[in-house]
C-alpha cells in the first residue's frame, strides 16, 4: 500500500529520475534507507573523491604521522624528512596487519613506521626500508614492497586524501573555492584549531547535507541563527563542485535586540557558509577571525557522524570563542532533531520524493544531481 502511494507522486510522471531531479523533486527516499544504495555511494562517490582528513598542525614536521580513516579504508598520513606529505593505505605488504595498530596514538613522530607483527619497517616516504630476514630470501627485493599510496593535497592547513589513484588535482575540484573563503574572511594559514566537537546523528549523510545546502528551514527552526543573519536577503550559489551561502548579519540595532545573541563584532559582515562535494563545509561568520570546519562522515545508512572544527584567529579571546562556539551548538542541535526526523519520515514507505523549493533549495539540486551523475556515471 505504502509502495502504491508512493509510486503514484507526480514525480514519477517525469521520464527518468534524472529528468525529475532536474524539475526540482528530490532523490527517492530510497536512496537514503537502503544499505545497498549506501555500500553503493562508498565505492562510487567515497572511493573517488577528496576527502578531508586532518590539519598540516598534526603533522608538524619532518617525521610526524598520524592515522585516519575514510569509509572502511585505514590510512596514515606522513611527513618524510624533507617535508613532504604522503598517505598510504595502513596496511603492512607483509601480510596485511595495520602498520599504525588501533590503540596506537593516532599522530606521533618517529623516523620509521614498523609493524607490530614482524617488524617489517617502513621509511616515511613508504619505502620498505628493513624486513627481518630478507637478505635470506635470495629473490626479495625490498623496492617491490612500499606501502600503497594514495594521493594527498592540501587546501592551506586543510589535509585531503583521495582512494582513487588516477584523481585529479584537489584544486581542480577547489576551483574558485579559496579564494571566495578568503575574501569572506578565512586567512586559514593564520588559524589555529581551538576545539572540536562531534555529533552522531541517525540520519543519512545526503540529509546533513541536504540540510546544511538551504536555509529555507532557518526562520522556522533557527531563532538564533535568524536574529544574527537576514535570510530575507540570503543568496546561494551552485559552481561545479561546491556551492555557496551567504546571508548578511541584520543591522547592530536588531542584533543587540536579543540578549542570547553571540556578539558578532568585528569587519566581517556576512556569514559565508560553502559546501564542497561530497561531505565537508568551510562557514565564516559575522564578527572576527571565525572558522568553523563540518565534516559530514557516513557511519551506515541511517547514522552519519559530524565532526565540528573550530579554528580562530589568536586575536580572538577566550570569551568571544566561547560565546560563539555556545552559538553554534544551538544551532546544530537544532539541525540534529530536524535531521533524525526526516530519516523518520523517509523510512515510512509513504515518502518517495519530495518537492525542492528552488528558489530557496537550488543547492540540493545541485548536490543530489551530483550524487546521481557519480552512482550512475559510464552507464
Ligand atoms: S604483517 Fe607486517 S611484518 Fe608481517
Ligand atoms: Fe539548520
Amino acid at each position: 500500500m505504502a509502495t502504491t502511494r508512493a509510486r503514484t507522486s507526480k514525480a514519477r510522471t517525469a521520464e527518468t529520475l534524472d529528468d525529475s531531479l532536474r524539475q526540482g523533486y528530490t532523490l527517492p527516499a530510497e536512496w537514503y534507507t537502503d544499505a545497498a544504495r549506501f555500500r553503493d555511494e562508498r565505492a562510487r562517490i567515497f572511493r573517488h573523491t577528496w576527502q578531508f582528513v586532518g590539519y598540516s598542525d598534526q603533522l608538524p614536521e619532518g617525521g610526524s604521522y598520524m592515522s585516519a580513516r575514510v569509509g572502511d579504508t585505514p590510512l596514515v598520513i606522513t611527513r618524510d624528512q624533507a617535508g613532504a606529505l604522503h598517505a598510504f593505505v595502513n596496511v603492512c605488504r607483509h601480510r596485511g596487519s595495520e602498520l599504525v595498530a588501533q590503540g596506537q596514538p593516532e599522530c606521533g613522530q618517529s623516523k620509521t613506521l614498523q609493524c607490530a607483527y614482524h617488524a617489517w619497517t617502513y621509511n616515511l616516504d613508504g619505502t620498505l626500508r628493513a624486513a627481518p630476514g630478507a637478505k635470506d630470501e635470495p629473490d626479495f627485493d625490498l623496492r617491490d614492497y612500499s606501502l600503497f599510496a594514495v594521493p594527498v593535497d592540501t587546501w592551506g592547513p586543510l589535509i585531503f586524501i583521495n582512494l582513487d589513484p588516477h584523481a585529479a588535482p584537489l584544486a581542480e575540484t577547489l576551483g574558485a573555492l579559496p579564494e571566495l573563503a578568503r575574501a569572506a574572511g578565512a586567512p586559514l594559514a593564520t588559524m589555529r584549531r581551538r576545539a572540536s566537537h562531534t555529533y552522531d546523528i541517525g540520519a543519512n549523510w545526503k540529509v546533513v547535507v541536504d540540510n546544511y545546502l538551504e536555509c529555507y528551514h532557518c526562520p522556522v527552526a533557527h531563532k538564533g541563527f535568524t536574529s544574527l543573519i537576514d535570510t530575507s536577503e540570503y543568496t546561494v550559489q551552485e559552481y561545479d563542485w561546491f556551492s555557496v551561502q551567504v546571508g548578511a548579519m541584520k543591522s547592530s540595532a536588531q542584533v543587540e535586540a536579543n540578549p542570547n545573541l553571540y556578539a558578532a563584532r568585528g569587519e566581517i559582515a556576512s556569514g559565508f557558509y560553502a559546501w564542497l562535494w561530497p561531505n565537508f563545509t568551510l562557514n565564516v561568520y559575522p564578527g572576527h577571525g571565525n572558522v568553523s570546519i563540518n565534516h559530514f562522515i557516513p557511519a551506515t545508512v541511517d547514522h552519519t557522524l559530524v565532526i565540528k572544527d573550530y579554528l580562530f584567529m589568536d586575536t580572538v579571546e577566550a570569551d568571544e570563542e566561547a560565546d560563539f562556539i555556545r552559538f553554534i551548538e544551538q544551532v546544530q542541535v537544532e539541525d540534529v532533531a530536524l535531521c533524525e526526523s526526516v530519516q523518520r519520515g523517509l523510512a515510512t514507505g509513504y515518502f518517495d520524493q519530495g518537492r525542492l523549493m528552488l528558489c530557496q533549495e537550488s543547492a540540493l539540486r545541485h548536490f543530489q544531481r551530483l550524487v546521481y551523475e557519480a552512482i550512475h556515471a559510464g552507464e
